[in-house]
């Protein structure tokens, strides 16, 4: 539904190119974005906190390709990373270190010690063993790591049912009443400079209630740590703001924001510096992925509708059971529509990227799955030796190839003839 994509003319486009003409270029399958959507993204975030101390990390996780995080660093976002990898994804896009937030329940000693050596503004720790190795690598450095506690709000998914991660049992965070302790245990520790306290409580959350839920928790914590002394510099809320789908209706990041702001601002918090961590929100609809009909295979029980597309390339279908927009790129009028099930050529029942779609589609046509900017490339693999898809960006009349397409030579690339006998 986002403006970026539309019909004109019968066909459709992004922004002002048709996507077919792309697909001619550079094949299928493809992925496209609209910068314009990634930069109205970054702008709906950036408004709304404007005038506050705040930062807008993006989470690399929902596409970590180079092009796209530095088009989001140059729209001013910092970044959210889990990685040695991401770290210098960020680094190699222009992320200025101090912008850089390092979250993840397993970062190891030479992760660390990278980031540490970047210079990275907080590390997100997440138990109190990984702060005792944090410790010992910064001192090893000469070093002070700033840290802030990710900490499990613990809210009740029994009213809210989004995707959790802030739930007592799952492996992320610090537990709610564990994380006083923590916190003293950390300030004591001299390669750690406490700077804040972050959680992160699902993804594709669409609705504001249990942020708010998290954030009267969270803030019970703020208070009670720095009535001990220990000053919390930032307060850093996680990503998870969901986008539309399947007419899904998640509040607007000015909304969720005004909300959050008004209750701190109710709170007494509201001069405190806020980071969040947005990655769908900032890219999920700023792409989609276009794929041709291979072969139609009409049955007794089930049509396939079999594409160029696979779960390699889209595996949030398979994985999750998420539900993609799936459209012709130019609607058919010659032909009756039926319902199809769109499948990819991986040898795997569970390879599918829609079910019961109504579509007038014959092999050689291309077709778009849509909201496909996040979670999608950058969890793509290479089951059945398939090569990762390109990557196109594109800018009103203009497109820029921002991956090429993978050869077999760069599946193989590291790989050795067999030399034992
Ligand atoms: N911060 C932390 C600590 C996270 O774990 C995540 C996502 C984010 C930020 C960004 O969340 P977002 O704003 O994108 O919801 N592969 C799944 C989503 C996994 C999300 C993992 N953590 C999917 O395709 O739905």
């Amino acid at each position: 539904g986002a403006p970026f994509f539309h019909y004109r003319d019968g066909e459709l486009w992004v922004e002002e190119l048709p996507v077919a003409a792309l697909a001619r270029e550079h094949g299928t399958p493809l992925f496209v974005y609209s910068l314009a959507a990634l930069r109205t993204a970054a702008g709906a975030w950036q408004q709304a906190l404007a005038g506050r101390d705040a930062l807008v990390c993006y989470a690399l996780k929902a596409n970590s390709t180079l092009a796209i995080v530095q088009a989001l660093a140059r729209a001013g976002c910092g970044a959210d990373i889990v990685s040695g990898g991401e770290l210098a994804r960020a680094l190699r896009a222009g992320v200025p270190p101090e912008r850089i937030v390092f979250s993840g329940v397993g970062k190891t000693r030479a992760e660390m010690r990278a980031a540490l050596q970047a210079g990275i503004g907080c590390f997100n720790v997440e138990s109190v063993g990984e702060l005792d190795v944090l410790d010992a690598v910064a001192r090893e450095l000469g070093v002070q790591a700033p840290v802030s506690l990710r900490v499990n709000p613990d809210v009740d998914a029994r009213t809210h049912p989004y995707i959790s991660t802030g739930l007592r049992d799952n492996k992320f965070g610090i537990a709610h009443d564990e994380a006083l302790a923590a916190y003293r245990h950390a300030a004591r520790l001299p390669g750690l400079r406490v700077v804040g306290i972050d959680c992160h409580i699902g993804s594709q959350i669409t609705t504001v209630e249990p942020y708010l839920d998290a954030l009267e928790r969270v803030l019970d914590l703020v208070e009670a740590i720095e009535a001990e002394g220990i000053a919390l510099h930032h307060l850093d809320l996680g990503g998870g703001l969901g986008i539309d789908y399947h007419g899904e209706t998640p509040p607007t990041p000015p909304a969720l924001v005004g909300a959050l702001l008004a209750r701190l601002d109710a709170r007494g918090h509201g001069r405190r510096r806020l980071l969040f961590e947005p990655g769908r929100s900032l890219v999920g609809n700023a792409g989609l992925c276009v794929t041709e009909v291979l072969h139609a295979k009409p049955g007794a029980a089930r049509n396939f509708l079999i594409v160029d597309a696979a779960m390699n390339d889209l595996p949030r279908p398979a994985m999750y059971g998420a539900w993609h927009a799936i459209v012709p790129v130019r609607p058919r009028t010659d032909a009756p529509a039926r319902m199809w099930d769109v499948v990819g050529p991986v040898c795997e029942s569970g390879d599918w990227l829609g079910r019961d779609r109504e579509l007038a589609a014959q092999p050689g046509d291309l077709l778009a799955v849509g909201s496909a900017g996040a979670y999608c490339m950058s969890m793509a693999s290479h089951y059945n030796t398939r090569g990762k898809a390109a990557e196109v960006l594109v800018s009103g009349a203009r497109a820029q190839l921002i991956r090429a397409r993978e050869t077999v030579a760069d599946l193989w690339r590291q790989e050795r003839a067999l030399a034992l006998d």
